[in-house]
């Protein structure tokens, strides 16, 4: 299950949706960059770190190899839904995790500032340390969630890296306002609360695949903040197409039965970068204002555009997605025209693949089919009733795409969603 656009596509809920017939949710990328809001049982909850799944109690919820974790935010995220009578137990933190520290925060905020002073332009990113964490994990110094199981060894590594990272910040000319001590008595309390959930992921999911068991693999973010095929460099640091959802997790490609792609019925994006059906005007507004686009992370308003098929029909190919599950449709109710970008137009050429460079993005210019919107979608209850208008919005989606709709949801709760493919069972 992946995003097709810029993340915040409504994962959270879908995710959450279709894990009732799941043993096991398996995040296979990204940190607490990510942010599920999710409405469960008339309560709000948002998760960063831990997959959605589990709140659905019993289902095992798996932050495996590929994700990046930072200690000190996940033992918060732990603690809170402890506080709110969640079971935790099903959680499972894989040793092969890289670990977000209080310095990769530090240099994530000082590398902004210094594209930002350098004459170049700001990523926008989400300040948590994700970049410099994986950057790490690149360069072959990072710290992975297993090293916390030895706690000697754990307060050495962390020293050296530690010293590493302040040279190489001085030399930059910024300083370091972080006690290394202060900062390792913390990770030590995380340390605690995190032990009995840390273990190699691996022969678990493993086992449930030989077992025949259905297992969820949960991306974060979206397509199009992929650092390969997104819009680099406003891009995040994981790859968030359905290969990685491979060596982020351990499953083999030949496992892997369903690929699922999320799309929002409008298109948002957080922080910087090109945005070729943007809206500047008070469309865009009202999609921010109904559709509540702020960020779950930081808070920051997102930015608002029309839906663009070039960047979904991209993502279906991508990641080879056969079901879309398409969110937020309530949000375009009552809008009167709404318009969807089938192509690009540039220099004459039409493009129907998302274009490679951010350069060619600020020049190409989209082509919209326009269509009526529907009144509202709080009659919903079959397939049977969609407005006639809903229907024809789904059968251009599944038109330009190529993939089927199997899902729609039309409002945060469970009960605002409805399964389309009849395949699956419920
Ligand atoms: P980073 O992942 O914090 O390094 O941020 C890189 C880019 O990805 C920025 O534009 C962020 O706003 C964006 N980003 C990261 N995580 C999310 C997410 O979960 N939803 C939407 N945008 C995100």
């Amino acid at each position: 299950m992946l995003g097709t656009q810029w993340g915040d596509e409504g994962k959270g809920k879908v995710v959450d949706y279709l894990a009732s017939d799941a043993s096991m949710v398996v995040r296979f990328q990204g940190g607490n960059n990510a942010g599920h809001t999710i409405v469960f049982g008339g309560r709000k909850f948002k998760l960063h770190h831990i997959p959605s799944g589990i709140l659905r109690g019993g289902i095992k919820a798996v932050i495996a190899s590929g994700c990046v974790v930072d200690p000190l935010v996940l033992r918060k995220e732990i603690e809170e839904l402890k506080e709110r009578g969640i079971d935790t137990s099903p959680l499972v933190l894989s040793t092969r995790a890289h670990l977000i520290l209080p310095i990769h925060r530090v240099m994530d905020a000082q590398e902004e500032r210094l594209r930002d002073s350098s004459g170049g332009k700001r990523v926008g990113t989400t300040k948590r340390g994700i970049g410099p964490a994986y950057s790490d994990k690149a360069s072959r110094v990072g710290l992975r969630v297993g090293e916390l199981l030895d706690w000697e060894r754990f307060q050495r590594l962390y020293l050296r890296h530690f010293e590493i990272k302040r040279r190489v910040i001085e030399s930059y000319g910024e300083s370091v306002d972080l006690d290394p001590e202060a900062t390792l008595k913390e990770l030590r309390e995380a340390r605690e609360v995190l032990l009995p959930f840390i273990q190699d992921h691996f022969p678990l999911v493993q086992d449930a695949v030989k077992r025949g068991e259905n297992i969820l693999l949960e991306g974060a973010q979206g397509t199009f903040l992929d650092i390969d095929w997104g819009t680099y460099p406003f891009v995040t640091s994981s790859s968030t197409v359905a290969g990685n959802a491979c060596s982020g997790t351990g499953v083999g490609p030949k496992d892997i039965s369903e690929i699922w792609g999320v799309v929002k019925a409008y298109t948002t994006r957080v922080g910087e970068g090109p945005f070729v059906t943007e809206l500047h005007d008070e469309y865009g507004e009202r999609l921010r204002v109904s559709g509540g686009e702020f960020g779950t992370t930081t808070g920051r308003p997102r930015r608002c555009g029309w839906l663009d098929m070039v960047m979904v029909r991209t993502a279906v190919r991508l990641s080879s997605i056969e079901h879309l599950a398409i969110t937020k449709l309530d949000v375009l109710s009552g809008m009167g025209t709404l318009k969807v970008a089938d192509y690009y137009l540039h220099n004459g050429k039409k493009l129907y693949y998302y274009p490679d460079s951010t350069y060619l993005l600020e020049e190409v210019e989209p082509h919209y089919v326009e269509m009526s919107s529907w009144d509202s979608t709080e009659n919903i209850t079959t397939p049977e009733n969609l407005p006639r208008e809903l229907k024809e919005y789904l059968r251009l989606i599944e038109k330009e795409s190529g993939a089927r709709i199997s899902l729609i949801s039309y409002g945060p709760s469970r009960e605002e969603t409805l399964v389309l493919y009849e395949g699956r069972k419920m």
